[in-house]
């Protein structure tokens, strides 16, 4: 099985990015099947969505491309990514407005009347970096990352199985967080592998889990 993780922090080696680190070195030691690639966002030029560009990379755009073949292919997908201003980095945004060439099916729709989501074959986790202690986040849960990044993939169609936030600016030397993340990579590999299906009350009740 493949699992694509994304670290969409400008600044490596800090929150994110660490976390990112740890949640693949659980997964590693799940299981030493498992095909595991990490890739730096911003090393992956993606021009902005137009409406030329709708059904696809550019010509130039072969970086692109070949992240979004490996995508297609993958079982899991990982995002590591801190909060700017309530939101992602603007590349993960327009890398997510991107992707809706295969990730939206605009020949068929949902009884609401929307493109049907395509990611069905994908597993997704999200591990988001944030300023804003882990308490306030908790009661504001719908205005930082985790629920945005959820809420678009549910629409893509893909799993969601699990997210982690910390508001901890000094995550990347704190063990306490990075065994958490060490966990929860192995949590969602074991998830991987044995198939489990996103439970139906999950997708309706949902509040991301924090660490401090
Ligand atoms: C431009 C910018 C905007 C930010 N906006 C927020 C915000 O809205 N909410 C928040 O909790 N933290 C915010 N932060 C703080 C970062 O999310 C925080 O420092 C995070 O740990 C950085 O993660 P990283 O080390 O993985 O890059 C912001 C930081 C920057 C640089």
């Amino acid at each position: 099985m493949k699992v694509i993780t994304l670290s969409c922090s400008p600044s490596r080696k800090r929150n994110s990015d660490t976390m990112l680190d740890n949640f693949i070195s659980g997964m590693r030691e799940y299981s030493k099947d498992l095909e595991i690639e990490k890739i730096y966002l911003e090393d992956v030029p993606i021009k902005l969505y137009r409406f030329e560009n709708r059904l696809g990379p550019e010509s130039n755009e072969s970086a692109f491309r070949n992240l979004t073949d490996k995508i297609m292919g993958a079982d899991g997908l990982v995002i590591a990514t801190p909060t700017y201003n309530f939101g992602v980095p603007a590349h993960l945004k327009n890398f997510i407005d991107r992707i809706r060439f295969f990730a939206l099916d605009f020949d068929n729709q949902t009884i609401l009347n929307q493109p049907k989501g395509m990611l069905d074959y994908l597993k997704t986790y999200y591990i988001v970096s944030g300023g804003t202690p882990s308490w306030a986040q908790k009661i504001l849960f719908f205005a930082f990352p985790p629920f945005w990044l959820r809420s678009v993939f549910l629409y893509y169609g893909a799993d969601c199985m699990g997210a982690l936030y910390t508001g901890n600016v000094r995550a990347f030397e704190n063990q306490r967080i990075l065994n958490i993340c060490h966990k929860r990579g192995k949590k969602f590999a074991k998830h991987l592998i044995n198939k489990k299906q996103q439970a139906l009350p999950e997708r309706i009740f949902w509040r991301p889990p924090q660490v401090d």
